[in-house]
């Protein structure tokens, strides 16, 4: 039996899928799902965002002056790990995703994370991430800014009700309204920052998962991926 990689596989291991969209609308666990679905590394840019914000915040920076945030972007020692089973994020070795998942991260995050040196230092990172390819990468402004050329970009939403239903879940919080209302106000900054907003990717398919189970997307996007390299 021949061991060589097809074409199709070979295409598969220096792929790129971006999916962006706002909080809730699943991207995470899709993400992560497909990556592991499909044997490719899995990179989650909002957690880079949230440990910049959690450094700022445990280093006493005003998170709401912009130019003492750009000043310290620097200097945050920031590690992702790639494997869809395990992915971790590090400031200076130490494991962080318990904390940068905290009310107190989650309410800074956005102001941190429209300032242009933070963007711009994430950006390098990000591409230097994505190297060669073989990655599904989700965040706000993958498939429009960091990777453009992606060989398949999704953009996923969700009714605002399930979205924060599935947050309630993840994060463990007891208020529906409020965190309903928090997503919101998050969406509206993310998407009316002028430094890489949150907006629909050229090319994207658009994917509404309020009425499908997290294995059905996966399923449909491991479907699409396949389609889209076979006929590249
Ligand atoms: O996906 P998340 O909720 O963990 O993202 C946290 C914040 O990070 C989000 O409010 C906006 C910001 N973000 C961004 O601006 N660009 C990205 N590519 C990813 C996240």
């Amino acid at each position: 039996m021949s061991t060589e990689s097809s074409p199709a596989q070979t295409r598969l291991s220096r792929a790129v899928i971006t999916l962006d969209g706002p909080s809730g609308s699943g991207k995470s666990s899709t993400a992560r799902g497909v990556a592991r679905a499909l044997g490719l590394r899995y990179l989650d840019t909002g957690a880079q965002f949230r440990a910049m914000t959690l450094w700022m915040l445990e280093n006493g920076i005003d998170i709401h002056d912009p130019s003492a945030v750009a000043a310290q972007t620097h200097l945050v020692p920031l590690e992702s790990g790639t494997d869809p089973a395990r992915p971790t994020i590090s400031l200076a070795g130490r494991r962080i995703a318990k904390e940068i998942r905290g009310q107190a991260v989650t309410q800074a995050v956005s102001p941190v994370s429209a300032v242009p040196e933070v963007r711009a230092r994430l950006l390098q990172l990000q591409r230097e991430i994505i190297g060669s390819g073989g990655i599904v990468v989700e965040g706000r402004d993958i498939g429009s800014v960091v990777w453009p050329q992606a060989e398949l970009k999704l953009y996923l939403t969700a009714d605002p009700s399930a979205r924060a239903q599935r947050r309630t879940r993840q994060s463990g919080a007891v208020d529906l309204a409020k965190t309903e209302a928090d997503l919101l106000r998050r969406d509206q900054h993310d998407s009316s920052r002028s430094s890489a907003p949150l907006v629909v990717p050229d090319g994207a398919v658009h994917l509404d998962t309020t009425d499908y189970t997290l294995e059905q997307v996966i399923n449909q996007v491991v479907a699409m991926v396949d389609e889209a390299l076979a006929n590249p």
